[in-house]
């Protein structure tokens, strides 16, 4: 049985230099979400976009904008983005020195909160909020950087959310990021995932946005679905 799956192109793989574009173009080809990868240069190697960039985009799509904060303490900075349009927030369990009181301080916002996983963070550190999560974002790959390798060893961790989410009765959301192609797509699929966030997978794919978002929304289902 498939279950349904939600695209998010992850901007990070977008053109920079003609944004507009390619929201505009993501969004007609079918796009669920956008991915907004924010990086702080300290919780990751690597420095990105923010609130600005959200302002300046926000008004150009109807689509749900997942922040994806790779940013130490990243609740800090909740209010702002939820201001600037933010829907979903996405903080890092291994970034938060308290991940209740900064899960509590995102929903204030109104947005929707999600915890992501680095790969070398186990799902169980998970279970005492299990029931309380709307969202979890497994990481594939190592964050900081678009363009890596799927792992094929997180596949446990989503099949293990799975589980967990339906021994306690709850609608999880299960985003994946990080090396997601078709034939990886149809892997994390098979394991649970319910959304799919990807960067080259999408804006790289040879023939076309339309093309990639097709083809990764129905890489898990077989001939007879
Ligand atoms: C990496 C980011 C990803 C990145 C994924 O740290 O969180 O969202 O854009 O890129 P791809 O899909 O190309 O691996
Ligand atoms: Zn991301």
């Amino acid at each position: 049985m498939s279950h349904q799956i939600n695209i998010s192109p992850s901007l990070l793989a977008a053109d920079f230099a003609h944004l507009a574009d390619s929201i505009e173009a993501v969004e007609q080809a079918g796009a669920d979400e956008l991915h907004f990868d924010v990086m702080d240069g300290l919780f990751v190697p690597n420095i990105t976009i923010g609130i600005p960039i959200l302002e300046a985009i926000r008004p150009l799509t109807k689509l749900p904008i997942d922040i994806h904060m790779m940013v130490t303490e990243p609740a800090r900075y909740a209010k702002q983005f939820a201001e600037a349009g933010g829907d979903i927030f996405t903080i890092h369990v291994e970034a938060c020195d308290d991940l209740e009181t900064s899960l509590g301080d995102t929903r204030v916002t109104g947005m929707v909160a999600a915890v992501s996983l680095k790969p070398d963070t186990p799902a169980s550190v998970l279970q005492p909020f299990i029931s309380s999560i709307e969202r979890v974002l497994v990481m594939t790959v190592e964050p900081g950087f678009g363009g890596q390798r799927f792992m094929s060893e997180m596949l446990p961790k989503i099949t293990e959310l799975t589980e967990m989410a339906h021994r306690t009765g709850t609608d999880l959301e299960i985003a994946v990021d990080g090396g997601i192609k078709v034939d990886t797509a149809r892997e994390v699929i098979n394991a649970g995932a319910t959304t799919l966030i990807s960067g080259t997978g999408v804006f790289d794919y040879p023939n076309g946005l339309k093309m990639g978002i097709k083809a990764l929304r129905h890489a898990g289902a077989n001939e007879h679905d």
